[in-house]
């Protein structure tokens, strides 16, 4: 699919078809591309909890305050930020070449050690665009999706065995489309978002310019 297409078809899905299942297979197809998403020093502070358990689907949508997605989706992804990740980065920098390891290893170590919000910060930032990925990849392969944050993040991390390192940044309900999609919510324009240079500067005409 074209990507302008991609990002088009993309939309926050409500309603699912409870009968469709998905394939481990496809969901390993698709998380092959997941974990190509970019992160801070490659440092990849994410971990996935792919939840295709009918049982366990319907306890998840108790915590999610009832939203139904939940439980019909195909599966729900919950999307964790790791935040002892810079911990890894020996791991990660392994096979770089030794002066390159002495350099960099010291500077993540002192970037995120002692750093709790930054820690987190990049948890969340880490795990968003690796969501996102995640939905661009199931829409491009027909699956419906919608990100979610309408839960109790305890009450999930209980029924997920999440250790104390891992947050719930969102769910990604992946499945297929019950209800025919709805028109485009409404989106502030470029001309109100986008500024030029600075906060101060002009809006983005969109006119032919150097
Ligand atoms: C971080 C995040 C959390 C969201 N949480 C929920 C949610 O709990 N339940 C829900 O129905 N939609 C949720 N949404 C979907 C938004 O309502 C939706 O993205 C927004 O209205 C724009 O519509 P669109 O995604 O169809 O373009 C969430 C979206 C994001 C990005």
């Amino acid at each position: 699919m074209e990507f302008s297409e991609l990002v088009r078809r993309r939309a926050s899905v409500k309603s699912f078809d409870p009968d469709k299942t998905i394939l481990d297979a496809e969901l390993k197809e698709l998380f092959d591309e997941v974990v190509l998403s970019p992160s801070s020093f490659n440092l990849q502070h994410w971990t996935f909890i792919a939840v295709k358990d009918r049982a366990m689907k319907k306890k998840l949508k108790e915590a999610a305050f009832g939203q139904s997605q939940i439980a019909d989706c195909a599966v729900a992804v919950l999307v964790c930020g790791k935040l002892d990740a810079f911990k890894d980065a020996p791991e990660i920098y392994k096979n770089t070449p030794q002066e390159i390891q002495n350099l960099v290893l010291p500077k993540i170590h002192n970037f995120y050690a002692g750093n709790p919000q930054l820690q987190r910060d990049e948890a969340i930032r880490s795990a968003s665009l690796a969501a996102m990925t995640l939905m661009y990849g199931a829409t491009d392969r027909g699956w419906a999706t919608c990100p979610m944050i309408g839960f109790d993040p305890s009450a999930v991390s209980r029924l997920l065995s999440l250790t104390s390192n891992l947050i719930p940044v969102m769910f990604v309900a992946i499945g297929h489309q019950k209800t025919p999609p709805r028109p485009r919510s409404y989106r502030h324009p470029v001309e109100q978002v986008v500024r030029l240079n600075s906060l101060t500067g002009p809006p983005l005409a969109g006119e032919a310019n150097g």
